[in-house]
């Protein structure tokens, strides 16, 4: 059956979404590059490392439905923060957002009667669950963090930030490897 024309539009606004994500926490990482944080850098990369395979998942899944994938342009995100608090804050805010968009595409999915992106898109629904709890996790610490004047909190958060590991999606295959 062909592909719901409503939904590969949605999607493909949503593949710019991601790479957008993907575009925010690497700017993100770079600016904790230039602090001196440099496990808070390492979890950004992944995590932008990460947007840009949400992105391919969804690339794949309109190919696969035999639609069309039309790139959009992709803003410049922020390039500076305030402190490591008020980048994770806004990484939360984002991916609060971003659930907002995945759960709007649910609904054009079930007013569509489309029931093979319902299903694809269930997978974000429980990634987008992981993503909030991960950003608001580490809100949570920093905002402790804040009454510690030494700092010793601080760098034993980048610490453990720092062993962050990179799994890459399994769908992001090459065209022809599928
Ligand atoms: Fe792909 Fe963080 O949402």
């Amino acid at each position: 059956m062909a592909m719901n024309l409503k939904l590969e539009k949605a999607l493909n606004d949503q593949i710019k979404w991601e790479l957008y994500s993907s575009y925010l926490y690497l700017s993100m990482s770079s600016w904790y590059e230039s602090t001196g944080l440099r496990g808070f850098a390492h979890w950004q990369w992944v995590q932008a490392m990460e947007e840009r395979d949400h992105a391919l998942k969804i690339y794949d899944y309109i190919i696969s439905r035999g639609g069309r994938v039309i790139l959009r342009q992709i803003d410049a995100p922020e390039s500076e923060w305030k402190s490591p608090l008020a980048a994770f804050e806004h990484s939360l805010s984002h991916e609060q957002r971003v659930t907002g968009m995945i759960n709007d595409l649910v609904n054009l999915a079930v007013k569509e009667k489309d029931h093979a992106s319902y299903n694809m898109l269930q997978w974000f629904i429980d990634e987008q669950i992981e993503e909030e709890a991960d950003a608001g996790g580490i809100v949570d610490k920093l905002k402790v963090i804040g009454s510690d004047s030494g700092g010793g909190m601080l760098y034993m958060l980048d610490r453990d930030l720092g062993t962050r590991i990179y799994t890459p999606l399994t769908p992001a295959t090459p065209p022809g490897q599928q």
